[in-house]
């Protein structure tokens, strides 16, 4: 594996790739490397000839109060990872190669980014939005692979790649579970021991939803209220649960078929998100 830290070395790598004719995936990471990205690693391996990976604690994501400064940052030990999984490059820059200190250029993607996270997380959707952009930038992807546990995320970059005719396949991948359900996330390594023990109760609330919504009956609004006072009873403090259509993000209303339930909570100092798709093939 390649190891790269500026942007003309990367972008000489891939030049020396691009005049061999070879096709290029990328998975852009936070790094923390868990088995879901391993996962979105090796689809990027059956999906093009060259892998690139990133790694980059992207500060334009994080606001005021959030961990920035304790994002887990864990870079030998994802190395090792990225080199077992026959990763072709890690690009691992500074700060100072993505953003120049009088940087005055941000990607907005209005009415999706405000909602949900957005709504809790001012700025988080315009600062991933940017930081992709840059990336696919720099990277110019053939095909860049998402997990599908940032849904709104994915949204919001499928929806900038469509208006700004970005050339780049976004390739959604599954959430990777644990056994208990509970969704792999870098941020779970902030909870204690028993808040691990609750944390599944996240996904169950959804699975619980989702069959309400299968059997039909009740109203989304009150299968909401009931996800969510569910969490309450385990100790989340949520932020939203919403059942939404699956292709904008808006609420669903009865006729809509593709659903997506989302759901953010707190546990202790831990913020969760996850969801669930289906479809009610109406
Ligand atoms: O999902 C993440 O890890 C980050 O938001 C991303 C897409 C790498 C941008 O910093």
């Amino acid at each position: 594996m390649q190891l790269l830290n500026t942007v003309p070395d990367l972008r000489a790598v891939i030049k020396e790739w691009r005049l061999a004719g070879e096709s290029i995936a990328f998975v852009p990471t936070m790094g923390n490397l868990h088995a879901g990205h391993i996962d979105l690693v090796n689809k990027a391996k059956a999906s093009a000839d060259r892998v690139v990976v990133s790694i980059f604690v992207n500060p334009t994501q994080f606001g005021v109060g959030e961990d920035f400064s304790t994002y887990p940052r864990t870079e030998q030990a994802d190395q090792e990872k990225l080199i077992t999984a026959s990763v072709d490059a890690l690009f691992l820059p500074a700060v100072s190669d993505v953003y120049s200190s009088d940087a005055a250029t941000v990607i907005t993607v209005s009415g999706i980014s405000e909602r949900y996270c957005g709504a809790f997380r001012s700025g988080h959707f315009s600062g991933v939005a940017t930081v992709v952009c840059k990336l696919f930038n720099i990277v110019q992807p053939d095909k860049a692979l998402f997990g599908l546990k940032d849904f709104q995320q994915l949204t919001v970059i499928k929806t900038m790649v469509r208006d700004l005719n970005i050339p780049v396949e976004i390739i959604p991948v599954a959430t990777v579970r644990e056994e208990s359900g509970l969704a792999l996330s870098s941020r779970n390594g902030y909870l204690t021991a028993l808040e691990k023990q609750v944390a599944p109760e996240i996904y169950r609330a959804l699975c619980v939803i989702k069959e309400a919504v299968l059997a039909g009956g009740q109203s989304f609004e009150e299968l909401e209220k009931q996800g969510l006072m569910t969490l309450e009873q385990f100790g989340f403090k949520p932020d939203y649960l919403c059942i939404c259509r699956a292709h904008d993000l808006n609420l669903a209303s009865d006729e809509d078929a593709e659903l997506v339930i989302l759901v953010a909570a707190k546990l202790g100092k831990t913020r969760l998100i996850d969801n669930i798709y289906f479809s009610r093939g109406n």
